[in-house]
């Protein structure tokens, strides 16, 4: 349907038609970089899930390929679920995958190219002796999916986790295998927490403690920190903790207990779950995938064919600042899709003013921001024990003495429509200043049957930094980044009237007090032109 197509993004990742969701099995592998996904050939609404599959040079142009894997076996056949890669060393992909059984049991099956020699991995072969594991005893039926990649113990073997849960206990299973076909249970867990319930699409990583770069999934040693993360089936965000994997115990200690596996931090606080990284040896860093669902209704979804986007590829890294939690930032790749740019240094926007930013087009946007607050306005404002929350305080409305203020993202020229993503300031009762990062949806559209949540959470601010932002803008998406991408969040918005060229970027500052000023560039990004792959394209 044309007329809803406003709302189709121009560089995120989404497929032709239909429903996407979890991304599986990402890899870099001759020159080319392979995304999978959960995938529903017939409607745009969850079911017959199959694995979709894509290729790119660069993990922004993608070209879209035969579906690798369809539900055609008894282990399988009510549906294809998620799973992940591992590339062994003598360069050989295998690929574990959950599938649904005719009962409706998940298992783990084994899959692998058939083909070694085509870049494009185009078909799959799925191993006869398929399933290559059952739910264990004492553990649901239902309960046991999504392996991750597989890493190298010091014994030589293979070990790799799978979620689970315990009545309310969200678990870790941890299994050993030499050949990916028979496995070995290990007893206990990586870790169990209670209450967190069913984890899926557990990740498993190292960071490097030092150093920019990314770790291969095998790399361990004192100079690396461990990263597991839950997808938390019961409240639907995915949920990160930074500790050290001991392998003899086979367990990860987290290195604070508030931030244990699947209560303290998010990898986002807007809608992104089910993401999964991967190493990519290519350029040495490691990549985070996540499933952008949408907000609008399932009836807008089928009316318009479509559902879904992946979250723009986001390098990922310890924060060697805090060491408390991870910096996730877009691919450099991105870069490579600017176009003109207009800059505004040194705007001066007082207590409650909005400064129209005058640019070409605001519907496909990469914008960098940077924000001071008058010295004046942080002496002056008062000590407040009450803590801010984005998702309750009132969102951009709600006026503060040192915010909020922050960019006005697909608005119209009437502001009838608009996404505020705003930082606010308070002083805590300890005098330090606590800032929050908020994206608020409460205006972005005039449609009634789309989520106007309030998404956002604190971010930390060391001494010294000014506040920053990074936005990209794909018409129904708004992917920020704070501090460098200590905090993050995607929405989802679907404007009526602030759509192609009638869309617009504005500066706003809704405190009573602070004076901001800001200086922000802004890119025009070009499309990515993901369209399927014909043969006769030059490689
Ligand atoms: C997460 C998830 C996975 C499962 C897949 C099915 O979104 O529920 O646990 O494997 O999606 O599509």
């Amino acid at each position: 349907n044309s007329m809803l197509s406003w709302q189709r993004t121009a560089f995120h990742f989404q497929p032709e038609k239909n429903w996407m969701n979890d991304p599986n099995g990402p890899l870099y592998y001759k020159g080319w970089y392979h995304f999978f996904y959960q995938y529903n050939p017939n409607a745009a609404v969850w079911g017959d899930i199959v694995w979709g599959h894509s290729v790119s040079r660069d993990m922004i142009h993608w070209l879209h390929l035969p579906l690798a894997m369809v539900n055609d076996q008894w282990y399988d056949i009510n549906g294809v679920w998620t799973g992940s890669a591992t590339i062994l060393p003598n360069g050989q992909i295998i690929m574990l995958y959950t599938g649904s059984t005719n009962e409706s049991v998940q298992v783990q099956n084994l899959a692998y190219p058939a083909d070694p020699s085509d870049p494009l991995l185009v078909d799959w072969i799925k191993y006869p002796n398929n399933p290559v594991l059952f739910p264990p005893p004492g553990i649901g039926y239902k309960d046991f999916r999504d392996p991750t990649t597989a890493w190298l113990t010091s014994e030589g073997k293979w070990r790799i986790t799978i979620g689970s849960k315990l009545n309310k206990t969200g678990i870790a299973l941890v299994y050993d295998t030499e050949d990916f076909k028979t496995y070995e249970l290990k007893e206990g867990t990586l870790r169990a927490v209670a209450g967190t319930g069913m984890w899926e699409c557990v990740d498993f990583y190292p960071v490097s403690k030092m150093a920019e770069n990314g770790l291969d999934t095998s790399s361990n040693g004192a100079e690396v920190k461990h990263v597991v993360k839950v997808s938390l089936d019961d409240d639907r965000h995915d949920y990160y903790s930074i500790g050290n994997y001991d392998e003899k115990k086979i367990s990860f200690i987290p290195d604070d207990v508030k931030n244990d596996v699947g209560i303290g931090l998010r990898y986002d606080y807007g809608i992104f779950y089910a993401s999964k990284t991967f190493y990519d040896q290519s350029k040495g860093r490691r990549v985070l995938w996540g499933w952008i669902g949408e907000s609008d209704s399932e009836y807008a979804d089928i009316t318009k064919g479509w559902a879904s986007v992946q979250s723009i590829p986001r390098t990922v890294k310890l924060d060697k600042k805090t060491r408390s939690n991870l910096l996730q930032w877009p691919v450099a790749e991105v870069d490579t899709l600017r176009l003109r740019s207009d800059e505004f240094k040194n705007l001066k926007a007082k207590p409650g003013s909005v400064v129209s930013l005058n640019i070409e087009s605001a519907t496909q946007l990469d914008i960098v921001a940077e924000f001071e607050i008058n010295k004046e306005a942080l002496e002056k404002a008062t000590e407040s024990n009450v803590e801010y929350r984005c998702s309750t305080n009132g969102g951009a409305a709600k006026r503060g003495a040192l915010g909020p203020f922050g960019l006005l993202v697909l608005a119209d020229e009437g502001l009838s429509e608009y996404t505020p993503v705003y930082f606010y300031v308070i002083k805590g009762s300890d005098g330090h200043l606590k800032t929050s990062f908020c994206s608020d949806q409460s205006r972005s559209s005039q449609a009634t049957d789309v989520n106007k949540q309030i998404f956002g959470s604190f971010v930390p601010v060391l001494e010294g930094e000014k506040l920053s932002v990074r936005i990209l803008v794909d018409h129904s998406i708004v992917e920020s980044f704070a501090q460098g991408g200590r905090t993050c969040i995607a929405s989802r918005v679907y404007p009526t009237r602030a759509i192609y060229g009638a869309a617009r970027l504005f500066l706003f500052n809704n405190a009573t007090e602070a004076t901001v000023t800001a200086s922000i560039k802004i890119w025009q990004l070009n499309s990515a032109f993901i369209r399927p792959f014909h043969p006769g394209h030059k490689i």
